[in-house]
């Protein structure tokens, strides 16, 4: 189908909800390096994993099956908001007099307002067939908190949550949300591990991060008994994303388009590898109908992608995960307190690392400031408040329409715009008063202080 000039939204039936999510580990030009064990040093087993997983998602995890079978149990749960919407953003190309056409996937329809329900809804189906009665995750911003205590209540498995303390204590209503759906959030670090009181020990005023609410959230779950879910960077969180490109690829076909940059933002890299993996399957079986670039974008205060170094590392901050192979600003960096809490994380998923190490993704990193201006005439234009997250994709998609505008290029752009931001507008009340916190870029020094303690393999 040709460009109409006029539509906007293309929906998919509920028959064409995917019936599979992808597994790019089936295509990668070369395998991952393997996830190792923290003392032995050596490739994990299956054993390893079970004291925090069930045996379901570990299997997943080391998969290289091209597509895996989404139970019926879980599509009766997507079906209540999936297919998603694409849309174009003809409001925001005529706003920025460029000739690119951008489309964007609007994940912010789920009930709890971002992408992060597409692996919830799973991890809590898989652990409740294992016998799991309670899981315990960490959270950002609380938008993942959110998701998996949706979750939870769907299938009556009970939810421990640690939220980062400085979301905790801006963002209240995403905790509202989490207790009304019935799970339990601590603010991190808190008093009620080893993990935090060690952390608040050192200091007594931290304002927590991801890296120390996930070893809150392993210490809990290995103390009672119970399992963990981590909301972003494991390989099967990301494929359980890939129902955000399958959809989007038949809704460009719809649109009679196929992109030529596909953008969107990094935290652990799971909504980006749920849009972009797809595509990038297309590309490695030479399925794809023409080349197109991949851009990830991430704060210019936490740049794992972009000035981390591509090691060995552990995924929380105490030491207590295993040691995955990806871009890393190293597991003690304390990231700045930047609204965009889902992207205030030091390491990067091993696939989305790995895929930038092969040269078939690029990488920004982009200030806040400029973020909340690019959200601020999405707003404006589309009528969608993004998260604060999500303003970096909309930012990166905007700097590749004004490169068309400069060129003349018509090019065709797709983003994910992976959450809605109106439990945010504290975040906006500071952009729109003039009171947003200066950009933090991170210093040489504080980049190398924090990469020197990597742990040696
Ligand atoms: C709306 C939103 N976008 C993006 C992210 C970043 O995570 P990921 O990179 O895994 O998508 C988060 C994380 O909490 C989020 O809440």
């Amino acid at each position: 189908m040709a460009d109409d000039g006029v539509t906007v939204k293309y929906f998919l039936p509920e028959s064409e909800l995917p019936k599979a999510w992808y597994n790019i580990q089936a295509d990668l030009p070369q395998p991952l390096p393997p996830i190792l064990h923290p003392g032995t040093k050596q490739p994990i087993t299956p054993d390893d994993l079970a004291p925090l997983f069930p045996m379901e998602l570990i299997k997943q995890e080391v998969s290289t099956e091209r597509y895996i079978e989404i139970p019926e149990e879980v599509r009766e749960i997507y079906r209540r908001w999936r297919p998603s919407p694409l849309y174009r953003a003809r409001a925001l190309e005529k706003a920025l007099g460029t000739p690119a056409k951008i489309y964007y996937k609007y994940e912010g329809v789920s009930p709890v307002g971002s992408h992060k329900p597409n692996t919830a809804v799973p991890q809590v189906y898989y652990n409740k067939q294992a016998g799991v009665k309670k899981v315990t995750t960490e959270t950002g911003a609380g938008q993942w908190g959110g998701a998996l205590a949706f979750a939870g209540s769907m299938f009556d498995v009970e939810v421990e949550i640690y939220q980062v303390k400085v979301s905790y204590e801006t963002k209240p209503y995403r905790r509202l949300a989490m207790e009304t759906y019935g799970a339990k959030c601590y603010p991190s670090p808190s008093d009620r591990t080893e993990a935090g009181k060690k952390i608040l020990a050192e200091d007594p005023n931290s304002p927590g991060s991801l890296g120390i609410a996930i070893s809150e959230a392993v210490e809990a779950c290995v103390k009672q008994g119970a399992k963990y879910c981590l909301g972003s960077v494991l390989n099967h969180v990301l494929m359980h994303q890939t129902v955000i490109g399958e959809e989007a690829m038949k809704q460009m076909a719809m649109a009679g388009a196929y992109p030529d940059v596909i953008v969107g933002c990094t935290g652990g890299g799971s909504n980006f590898g749920g849009i972009v993996f797809p595509f990038l399957g297309q590309r490695f079986r030479k399925e794809a109908p023409k080349p197109f670039r991949v851009v990830a974008v991430e704060p210019s205060a936490c740049p794992s992608l972009t000035r981390g170094k591509y090691a060995y590392d552990f995924g929380d901050t105490v030491g207590l995960t295993p040691l995955i192979k990806s871009h890393t600003l190293g597991h003690d960096f304390m990231p700045p307190s930047v609204h965009a809490g889902g992207l205030r994380y030091h390491g990067m998923a091993a696939l989305v690392s790995h895929l930038k190490e092969l040269n078939e993704i690029e990488a920004i990193a982009v200030g806040q400031k400029e973020c909340f201006e690019a959200g601020v005439l999405f707003g404006r234009t589309e009528g969608i408040l993004p998260a604060p997250e999500a303003n970096h994709a909309v930012r990166g998609a905007i700097i590749e329409a004004l490169k068309c505008k400069e060129t003349g290029e018509e090019k065709t752009i797709l983003f994910g715009l992976c959450g809605h931001g109106f439990l945010d507008l504290p975040a906006y009340d500071k952009y729109n008063s003039g009171t947003l916190e200066p950009d933090a870029t991170l210093s040489e020094d504080a980049l190398a202080a924090a990469l020197a303690k990597l742990p040696s393999v």
